[in-house]
């Protein structure tokens, strides 16, 4: 019997390895986030969390996440994939739920270290909790939003299937921004043309569905 079991899943696609957040992989992620993970001038998240110092945005990065992990139950969880190219952090793809069992649904976020965006990372990272969640988990429908000036997550989302499903705003910076609503039905799923490869899932699988 495993006390964290969430520590042997890995998903692993083409290029990526993708595995629920542990501390020394945290640590790179800061480091990640420090290096730049958007034009300054732009604001991409509701919370507008790398607006910080960089003294301050490492513990809060690391309080953020632990605070996730410290809540996750079947009911509500959120697990923070960190995402691996040969063994080096590059950014995160989160997957979360609430009420799973009932409702089968998933939503997402992500990003990336600006020096590795613009390879397809983001739709190879993106297909792979999507191919997770829908076919291992028993997923229906998965939902994501984005700031609507947000082309490359907008597109990740468009070549994937997804369609707009209203929006709202929020004002990160104290302007308003408006954000779209993104909903994906598992019928709609454009599949990538690889083959996702899941193990370590059965000893958690209860975790997050319930
Ligand atoms: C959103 C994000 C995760 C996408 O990852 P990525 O690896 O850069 O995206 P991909 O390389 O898979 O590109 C996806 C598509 O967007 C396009 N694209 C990527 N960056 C772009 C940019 N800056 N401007 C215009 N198009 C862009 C790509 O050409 C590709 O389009 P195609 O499928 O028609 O060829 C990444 O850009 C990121 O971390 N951005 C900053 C943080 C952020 O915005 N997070 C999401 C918050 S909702």
């Amino acid at each position: 019997m495993d006390t964290w079991p969430l520590r042997r899943l890995v998903l692993r696609t083409p290029r990526l390895e993708l595995r629920p957040d542990d501390d020394a992989g945290l640590y790179e992620l800061v480091e990640v986030a420090r290096g730049g993970v958007h034009p300054p001038d732009e604001m991409p998240f509701g919370t507008p969390w790398t607006d910080a110092p960089p003294e301050q945005l490492g513990m809060n990065t690391m309080q953020f996440f632990w605070a996730r992990r410290a809540e996750l139950s079947p009911r509500d969880w959120f697990v923070n994939f960190l995402i691996r190219v040969d063994g080096r952090v590059i950014g995160m793809q989160e997957l979360a739920a609430t009420d799973f069992a009932s409702l089968r649904e998933v939503r997402s976020g992500s990003w990336l270290g600006k020096r590795y965006q613009k390879n397809g990372y983001g739709t190879e990272m993106r297909a792979a909790i999507l191919l997770f969640a829908f076919d291992h988990l028993g997923a229906e429908i998965a939902r994501s939003a984005a700031w609507e000036k947000n082309v490359a997550s907008n597109r990740v989302s468009e070549r994937l299937g997804y369609v707009p499903d209203g929006s709202f705003r929020v004002a990160p910076r104290g302007e308003p921004l408006t954000h779209t609503r993104l909903r994906l039905d598992k019928a709609a799923f454009r599949r990538p043309s690889w083959q996702l490869e899941v193990d370590g899932l059965a000893d958690c699988v209860h975790l997050l569905t319930g």
